[in-house]
């Protein structure tokens, strides 16, 4: 679920992070304020953490936190890190500890503040954790034009919900939720209108996925499907996995997700009252949209890839990438012998849209990430545009293209076996990388051979 861009402090007391490398740091009180520096001195000279500290002392810095360990970019050294407080003159206090370093860094969640900084985004898929109490707004509160706003049965639903949501951390079983019968007949209603259009408006990755959802995850007109089994499902097919949200989170946060091969969903339905309409997404347009494309190996590169460029984006580029994932993992378009299917979530959770998109001549344009991106949109009227990927492999291959116009000062990489992010920016790590694609290249000889 993801909200509109905006920026919330939050304030996970406590939290350890790991950083790459394997070392814990304990976050401060108020993490939302801190800064973090990393840096490696020139020289292995005796009393060089005592020169760092009185530079803090100098300029009034207060630290929270500080740490050594050893270097992942420079060989056979080591690099401090330290979470200190924004006060005092922190530019000048900056500047002193450049002079004395090899390798200067520093990430932060009030990054304008700081015009060399890099945004704070997740390293280890615990983090993800953190988001909960990040929120934009708690799923309970709805607008006065929600269709249950006035129904104080569904708000306590909705709390229930959220509350799940809010108090889940990663590893755990989703948990599992009784459905009431009349969510079942909402949801009864909503899937057998949607599976009426899919064998012909469709694109055929969902066509193909859905029957497996049947056998496997218990999709049926009589039973809305667990999060759990779902989950589990495309951890089979691709590695993605679910993860309930308690209500909106920031573009950032929800892109960082997908990084991590993480979908935000939510777990509660609809109001009763307007089966076929609903102002927010749910859990009919999380499973019926967007989980049948999460199992497709092309379409799940092409997510984790959004997700990827949005680490430690500028403000102005997570807003266009989220402007591509609108118009693709929501609203997307592709071509299939000549004939227009769709394959965003939006459309395939929505009976009336996916009837509009497809069959009243709605303006098309093909998918292009730099063109798309600027593209504006509304959030409760249907599209009055629609992009057209050729294929998920082709919208993949010009999302990475356009990726590489981000301006951010590292590569990154995701690494499956920790399941973490790896901050790409010296020769070392480079070199690394190398040697990883030389073993994947005599995989590929080998099996070539055998041919
Ligand atoms: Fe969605």
């Amino acid at each position: 679920m993801m909200g509109p861009q905006k920026k919330v402090a939050g304030n996970p007391d406590d939290v350890p992070i790991l950083m790459p490398g394997g070392n814990y740091i304990k976050v401060g009180k108020d993490s939302a304020q801190s800064i973090y520096l990393i840096f490696s001195p020139h020289s292995e000279e005796v009393g060089i953490l005592a020169r760092y500290l009185k530079i803090f002392e100098n300029h009034r810095v207060n630290l929270f936190h500080i740490e050594s360990r050893a270097s992942t970019r420079m060989p056979n050294k080591y690099e401090f890190v330290v979470e200190c407080c924004p006060d005092g003159d922190i530019e000048a206090a900056i500047s002193d500890i450049k002079d004395l370093s090899d390798y200067f860094n520093i990430i932060t969640r009030n990054y304008k503040d700081n015009k060399e900084s890099v945004p704070w985004f997740p390293n280890r898929i615990r983090d993800l954790d953190r988001f909960a109490n990040q929120i934009l707004s708690y799923g309970a509160e709805l607008d006065c034009d929600h269709p249950g706003f006035t129904d104080p049965v569904y708000r306590a639903r909705r709390k229930y919900f959220a509350d799940i949501a809010y108090n889940y951390k990663h590893g755990q079983p989703l948990p599992h939720v009784d459905y009431t019968k009349e969510e079942i007949d909402t949801w009864g209603q909503v899937f057998r209108q949607l599976t009426k259009l899919y064998p012909t408006h469709a694109c055929k990755e969902h066509n193909h996925v859905f029957p497996l959802l049947v056998q496997n995850c218990g999709y049926r007109e009589d039973n809305i499907p667990q999060l759990e089994d779902i989950s589990n499902f495309l951890k089979d097919c691709t590695g993605f996995t679910l993860r309930p949200v308690a209500g909106l989170l920031s573009s950032r946060d929800f892109l960082a997700g997908l990084a991590f091969r993480v979908f935000h969903s939510t777990q509660y339905i609809r109001h009763s009252s307007r089966p076929l309409y609903t102002p927010e997404p749910d859990v009919c347009h999380e499973v019926l949209g967007h989980v049948p494309l999460f199992a497709d190996p092309s379409f799940a590169q092409f997510s984790q890839e959004i997700g990827l460029a949005s680490l430690g984006a500028p403000d102005d580029y997570i807003e266009k990438l989220a402007t591509c994932f609108w118009f693709t993992v929501e609203y997307g378009l592709c071509r299939e012998n000549g004939q227009l299917k769709a394959f965003g979530a939006g459309l395939l959770s929505s009976y009336g849209e996916l009837k509009y998109a497809l069959e009243d001549k709605a303006e098309v344009r093909p998918f292009e990430p730099a063109k798309t991106a600027l593209q504006k949109y509304p959030i409760t009227e249907y599209q009055p545009v629609y992009y057209v990927a050729e294929s998920f492999e082709d919208a993949k291959d010009k999302m990475i293209k356009y990726a590489s116009t981000i301006p951010r000062g590292f590569g990154v990489r995701y690494s499956a076996y920790t399941q973490s992010i790896d901050v790409l920016d010296s020769k070392p790590q480079i070199e690394g990388l190398i040697t990883n694609i030389n073993q994947e290249m005599q995989i590929l000889m080998d099996a070539l051979k055998k041919l």
